[in-house]
């Protein structure tokens, strides 16, 4: 008989995972109630007493409703596949309302969304992007870029964005929402807050999508919500979305074997932030804030995001921070983002993101209360002797986003299809200016730099290299970036 040998996930999540500070998803809440033996209680669709989750009966349409209204949304359907595979779903409804329909969606939106596009062989434009070069992150569409592309596109189906993006920045939904639905009332407003799942649950925190008047939004339990890893909810306004288009869609999506058990702590999650989540979220915001205040002390060198002067700058775009999230550049030392992260790992300690130069952290449930000094400690010790001479900076990395169209020269859909047959490979820099057969990006934030049916930018090419360079990870058939696949 073979011997029975150890499982090297199972040993890493009993003996490693807990070493460390994490300051990274899932953000789990430690009081949530909880299933008492996740193996002996695993049961299928088959133990169907207790009611289905695609038809919305028994404890999973108890917990559905309970979700809707906790959340202040009409109706909520449950994920096991994240903000990924709701966006696939909410993608895949709005394909079967028109298949020549159009939709605008915004340039920081993550892959997940471009990807179901390219599926359903949506047609699309980018909104315009903005970006801030010194934190590496895009920022929300303001009303105006969302009103002048609806000016242009008046048939539109569908205004999609991220908010809070990876950084924490809401957008002003509100006043997208408003503007939108006067101007072109058959298009719905569907915020990616894959983020912005906890926002709902503190007067501090920006207003939700949903509070907003957003149509639809899909959000990941487990990032900042408390839930286990992979849950996550999707909500909407029955008087705006087809409520039986969008069941079909998540039927036809959906596994036949959900796990209950990740169902249950999503549930369980959302009763805990509905019942305690103004008290936790202000002890993570006044950690938050506990860990900005060092570090401004002890490394007054690292720039801030939510410095108010920056905020003010970016306004039209920007109507809020969320205050659970610390985002620092760091163009006046010698170290990238990277490195950083990486010599964090080493000393116990886990962000959520690095950049080539910029980290962010995420002050999640479970942190311990050491963690911020321990953290701050650390940091100041990889940052020893690495500040610039005088008032010095590194030049910050180029905008990856400035040469993308608003607009595919061919569908992504067709330059998938094409790919294989008249598709060959280019040396990276060589594929600048020809049409893409593939899709790069730096995870995370997971948003593609090159895009299947765009030009290859230069600005992108250069930033995919000089992230490469600095340690940061790539998504790609070809991850060392020789080659590129064009048309
Ligand atoms: C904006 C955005 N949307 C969707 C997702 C996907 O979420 P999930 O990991 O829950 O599938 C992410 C993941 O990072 C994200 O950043």
């Amino acid at each position: 008989m073979a011997v029975m040998t150890s499982s090297p996930i199972v040993r890493v999540l009993n003996e490693d995972v807990r070493r460390y500070h994490r300051w990274c998803t899932p953000s789990i809440l430690p009081g949530q109630e909880r299933v008492e033996d996740f193996y002996a209680s695993d049961v299928s669709i088959s133990a169907g007493f207790f009611g289905t989750l695609v038809d919305h009966t028994g404890v999973f349409g108890e917990a559905e409703r309970f979700a809707a209204a906790a959340q202040g949304a009409d109706r909520s359907m449950f994920s096991v596949h994240g903000s990924s595979g709701s966006n696939w779903v909410v993608l895949r409804m709005l394909a079967m309302e028109r298949q020549d329909g159009l939709v605008l969606i915004a340039r920081n939106i993550h892959h997940s969304i471009v990807n179901a596009i390219k599926a359903f062989n949506l047609d699309f434009r980018f909104l315009p992007a903005p970006y801030d070069a010194r934190f590496e992150a895009l920022l929300p569409p303001s009303v105006e870029d969302v009103t002048a592309a609806l000016d242009r596109y008046p048939e539109a189906l569908a205004v999609i964005y991220t908010s809070p993006t990876y950084e924490g920045l809401a957008a002003r939904t509100p006043e997208i929402a408003a503007a939108v639905h006067e101007r072109a009332p058959q298009a719905l407003v569907i915020v990616d807050e894959a983020w912005g799942g906890h926002l709902h649950f503190h007067p501090d925190l920006p207003a939700s999508a949903m509070e907003g008047g957003a149509d639809i939004c899909v959000q990941s339990t487990h990032k900042l919500a408390g839930g286990l890893q992979q849950t996550g909810l999707m909500h909407w306004r029955t008087e705006r979305v087809d409520s039986e288009l969008l069941e079909e869609a998540y039927r036809e999506y959906v596994t036949t074997s959900p796990s209950y058990g990740l169902l249950a702590s999503a549930d369980a999650a959302v009763r805990a932030l509905a019942a305690e989540g103004e008290q936790l979220l202000g002890e993570a915001i006044d950690r938050t804030a506990r860990l900005k205040a060092a570090l401004r002390r002890r490394l007054p060198d690292l720039d801030h995001l939510d410095d108010g002067r920056w905020l003010d700058a970016v306004g039209r775009h920007v109507g809020g921070c969320d205050l659970v999230k610390t985002t620092v550049g760091l163009s006046r030392y010698d170290i990238s983002g990277y490195d950083v992260a990486e010599a964090l790992v080493q000393r116990g300690i886990v962000i959520e993101k690095a950049g080539v130069q910029t980290i962010t952290l995420i002050t999640t449930f479970q942190l311990a209360d050491e963690a911020v000094e321990e953290t701050v400690d650390a940091l100041a010790e990889v940052l020893e002797g690495r500040v610039l001479e005088g008032n010095t900076r590194r030049p910050t990395p180029g905008n990856p986003f400035a040469g993308i169209d608003d607009r595919p020269v061919i569908r992504p859909y067709d330059a998938k299809r094409l790919a294989k047959s008249i598709g060959h490979e280019v040396a990276l820099r060589d594929a600048i200016g020809k049409v893409a057969a593939e899709e790069v990006e730096v995870y995370p934030p997971g948003i593609p730099l090159i895009l299947e049916g765009f030009r290859v930018s230069a600005d992108a090419v250069d930033y995919l290299l000089e992230a490469r360079e600095s340690g940061g990870s790539i998504v790609a058939r070809d991850t060392s970036l020789a080659t590129l696949r064009v048309l």
